[in-house]
């Protein structure tokens, strides 16, 4: 008897543990990387305006300043936006949590893969005293995963340039992308004819067509799929309107998960 219940108890794991593997949701499980960061020299305790991705002021004040340089994981500017749980190992200054950030800049110092803002260095510590302390240790070791973004209230937002030229010359920016996937590709569309391009990334977040078609504008983005692989395009609601002007901002009207 205890023999034969045992076995069905251990049938019954098995089973639970095939249950859960192949279970379609998925929690934010990905596991920590060890690495190590620096911050920003500039005693600026806010994100920086000047980043590699493109967004300019718009950078300075993003996540109220938790923003950081990536080096590897700035990927061609893919990893403009992402966001990233980063905290501090190895030191009873650390808090547990750490602090979230999103990448604006492409930056390496040593063997780091992050350079954050102070703003976001020094929330890494327990208290904001242990955070002025982990400061003064310049660079520590760390570990991170790549989590959701989270931007509550806000749809993907196209921010046309300051260096766009209408009608001639249309840069743009993709802000406010939630969740942990990739924008890869991005198609351009008159609307028409329906007729659509691709576009090149230019640097960072930042994507150009010169000249641009005529006409209210579709911009189509290419994301990134699960494990499965399966890139989708979302597809905007809302269009840039036919009079875009440099420097406004337009609402996709579309938001991912
Ligand atoms: C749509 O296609 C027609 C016929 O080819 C062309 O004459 C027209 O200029 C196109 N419109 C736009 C906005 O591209
Ligand atoms: C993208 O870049 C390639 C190579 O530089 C170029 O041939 C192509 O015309 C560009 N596409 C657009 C839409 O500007
Ligand atoms: C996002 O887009 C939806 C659909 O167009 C719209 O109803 C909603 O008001 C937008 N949200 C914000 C915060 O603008």
């Amino acid at each position: 008897m205890a023999i034969s219940s045992s076995s069905k108890l251990l049938v019954l794991h098995f089973l639970f543990a095939l249950y859960l593997c192949q279970s379609p949701a998925r929690a934010d499980t990905t596991a920590f990387i060890h690495s190590r960061a620096a911050y920003y020299p500039n005693s600026d305790q806010q994100g920086t305006s000047d980043g590699a991705c493109g967004y300019k002021t718009f950078g300075a004040t993003l996540n109220g300043g938790d923003v950081s340089a990536a080096s590897n994981l700035y990927r061609n500017g893919v990893g403009c936006g992402a966001c990233y749980q980063v905290r501090c190992t190895g030191n009873s200054l650390c808090s547990p949590n750490g602090v979230t950030i999103v990448i604006t800049d492409q930056g390496a110092s040593g063997n780091t893969d992050f350079i954050l803002s102070q703003h976001a260095f020094s929330k890494m510590g327990l208290t904001a005293d242990a955070g002025a302390s982990l400061l003064s240790l310049g660079v520590v070791d760390i570990e991170y995963r790549r989590i959701s973004c989270s931007w509550p209230n806000k749809n993907i937002t196209f921010k046309i340039d300051e260096a766009s030229n209408f009608p001639g010359y249309l840069a743009f920016l993709i802000e406010y992308q939630q969740g942990a996937k990739d924008i890869t590709a991005v198609q351009i569309c008159e609307t028409v004819n329906l007729t659509c391009k691709l576009l090149n990334r230019s640097y960072g977040t930042v994507w150009t067509a010169n000249p641009p078609p005529s006409g209210p504008l579709l911009i189509k983005m290419l994301v990134s799929g699960d494990e499965d692989g399966d890139e989708t395009w979302l597809v905007p609601i809302n269009t840039i309107p036919e009079n875009w002007k440099a420097g406004d901002s337009y609402d996709s009207g579309v938001q991912l998960n």
